[in-house]
């Protein structure tokens, strides 16, 4: 007896994700630094100066499109050069020159997938990695070795939905006050029979 399987992935379920799917496919990933009580911000600014991983940050995402939330534009305080860059806000009075704005992480998938590249970067906040994170497909996080104190953090992966599928671990050295590790992790696909 023949079984035809289909694989598919549980962002799919969404009628918004399978229009994406059809109309174009690209990796939606998410780019992190996290400590490892899940920290990833503090009065709207990174809890720590890490250079190393400000470079890693840079390289991956160079050239490609970032999505990100209005608080974490505005913590940066400028668009980040050598990318596209998406701002997410529901205020549709909110402009800046540097940046284009949305008003819902939808719309700014949609615009990121139109640009010439086969994968797009949601580069946070907190808030902002909460609701689309049933849409990612990866997720470089760099585990930054500590506990820090916080109020903005990133949300829990279920470890069934992702697999780790690299570690590169990096002592910490005069500049980067903690070590760190950078992970990337893809979603699992679904077999379904
Ligand atoms: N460690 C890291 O890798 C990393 C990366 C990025 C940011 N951070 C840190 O994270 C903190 C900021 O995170 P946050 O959660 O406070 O803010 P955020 O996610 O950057 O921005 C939140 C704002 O984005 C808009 N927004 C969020 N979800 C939306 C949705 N579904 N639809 C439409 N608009 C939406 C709203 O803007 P309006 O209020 O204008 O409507 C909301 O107030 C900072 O401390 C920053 O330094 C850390």
């Amino acid at each position: 007896m023949n079984f035809g399987f289909w694989i598919c992935d549980s962002r799919f379920v969404g009628k918004s994700k399978i229009r994406n799917l059809k109309s174009k496919i690209v990796i939606i990933s998410f780019i992190v630094a996290a400590s490892e009580n899940n920290v990833i911000g503090k009065d709207n600014k990174l809890p720590w100066c890490l250079p190393t991983d400000m470079r890693y940050f840079k390289n991956v995402t160079w050239g490609m499109p970032v999505i990100m939330g209005r608080k974490s534009y505005e913590s940066l305080g400028k668009a980040l050069k050598g990318r596209t860059n998406i701002v997410v806000t529901r205020n549709k009075d909110w402009k800046v020159e540097d940046a284009q704005a949305v008003q819902t992480i939808d719309q700014a998938v949609t615009l990121a997938s139109q640009t010439d590249t086969k994968e797009i970067f949601i580069i946070g906040g907190a808030e902002i990695f909460r609701s689309a994170l049933p849409s990612a497909d990866r997720i470089y996080l760099t585990l930054v070795h500590g506990n820090f104190d916080g109020d903005a953090f990133f949300p829990g992966m279920e470890p069934g939905e992702w697999k780790l599928a690299s570690n590169r671990d990096c002592v910490a050295d005069d500049k980067n006050p903690y070590a760190l590790s950078f992970q990337v992790w893809e979603r699992k696909l679904l077999i379904l029979l």
